[in-house]
């Protein structure tokens, strides 16, 4: 049986056999439904609490992540208990020592896996386009992380998240289209929809302008048969990730930050990780987002300026949202069979600090 790789997002839960040419087979949303029985047998007293296990990156909840992976293993992925097998987990930048620990413990405690690897997220999407060094730029949906990463190392020190994603994109876009549109009723899950395919960045600040004064409008019909207008707020949305003052946030824009970001790394490394640029992450996929960056890119006054590494042609269409789960297939057919992973002895001889020792 291949080791299941899983990359648990703070909205999108990827998961699947490590097989790195193909996307995942599991992609599920990473929120859960708790309902709270009062005893009663009529179904409609049942009390429903929406629940984030994961919540910009880090386990929020373990008693819903547990549930979740429950799921996703033995249900989804089929595995069968008393047979379990490897499994490979994706860390998010900065992962504190307690939530790494906390998960290897959970692992072979609970889930009795025959063996353990993590990876950082960062590390795991350079390995998916064939490099060890590089910076990627991450835009989920519940932050935005920059790591430049020097031979398969994150330069922790020289890395930043900032706590902005695809969740403060769809507020700002139901904000604004609740303003041009006051009688639609919108819900997230609409404006989210909305978002994904409406949202774009228009290709330089002055064009950004010049399109809210004048830009032209569409209607869109929503599933309950309600019509929307959308015309400059799809711009606007964009508009946020490089100028992020539109969100209230007193921060440079991205390429600024990625720049910055870059420059308190040694020297010797700046080109190799400016031109190594790797975009990943679902908020990325925006209309125009690539080429914008681009564009700010090729602007910066920096003598070495970003350049962004395109997917190679042999990975599957859209692999950048997948980019770390695809990372973790990569490493998971190098590490288990190399013996490289966390063994159930390994775990047993020295407990949930081995994670440190043995998963960089
Ligand atoms: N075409 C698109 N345009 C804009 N946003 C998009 C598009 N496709 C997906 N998204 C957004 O990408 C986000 C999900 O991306 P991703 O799966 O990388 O996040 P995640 O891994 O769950 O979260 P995180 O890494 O922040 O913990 C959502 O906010 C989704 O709305
Ligand atoms: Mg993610």
């Amino acid at each position: 049986m291949e080791p299941v790789v899983v990359d648990v997002g703070s909205k999108l839960l990827k998961a699947g056999f490590a097989i790195p040419d193909q996307a995942p087979t599991m992609i599920i949303p990473t929120q859960m439904k708790r309902v709270l029985d009062d005893g009663l047998t009529d179904n409609s007293s049942l009390e429903e609490i929406i629940v984030d296990p994961v919540v910009r990156g880090f386990v929020k909840d373990w008693d819903a992540m547990e549930d979740l992976l429950h799921h996703v293993l033995y249900t989804g992925l089929g595995w069968e208990i008393g047979n379990e097998g490897q499994i490979l987990l994706t860390d998010p930048l900065s992962t504190p020592k307690a939530v790494r620990e906390h998960m290897v413990q959970m692992m072979f405690e609970t889930f009795n896996v025959s063996g353990f690897y993590s990876s950082e997220q960062a590390v795991l999407s350079l390995y998916a386009i064939g490099r060890i060094s590089g910076c990627t730029v991450d835009i989920g949906h519940g932050k935005i992380d920059i790591a430049p990463v020097c031979e398969g190392a994150v330069q922790h020190i020289a890395s930043k998240r900032f706590e902005i994603g695809g969740m403060e994109l769809t507020k700002l876009l139901g904000q604004q289209l609740q303003s041009s549109n006051p009688h639609v009723n919108l819900s997230t899950s609409d404006v989210e929809k909305l978002k994904e395919q409406y949202a774009c960045c228009a290709e330089d600040q002055a064009a950004f302008e010049e399109n809210v004064l004048s830009c032209q409008t569409e209607q869109h019909i929503l599933p309950d048969g309600q019509v929307i207008t959308i015309g400059r707020e799809r711009y606007i949305v964009g508009e946020a990730l490089f100028q992020p003052s539109i969100l209230g946030l007193e921060e440079h824009g991205i390429v600024e930050q990625l720049v910055r970001s870059i420059s308190s790394v040694s020297s010797e490394n700046h080109r190799q990780l400016l031109e190594n640029t790797v975009l990943c992450g679902g908020t990325s996929l925006m209309i125009g987002f690539e080429e914008r960056f681009q564009k700010e890119s090729n602007l910066c006054s920096s003598s070495i300026r970003p350049s962004l590494v395109k997917a190679p042609e042999y990975m599957p269409e859209n692999m950048t949202k997948n980019s770390a789960w695809m990372g973790g297939a990569i490493l998971a057919k190098v590490v288990f069979p190399q013996n490289q992973h966390v063994t159930k002895a390994d775990y047993d001889e020295t407990g949930p600090s081995i994670v440190h020792r043995k998963c960089f």
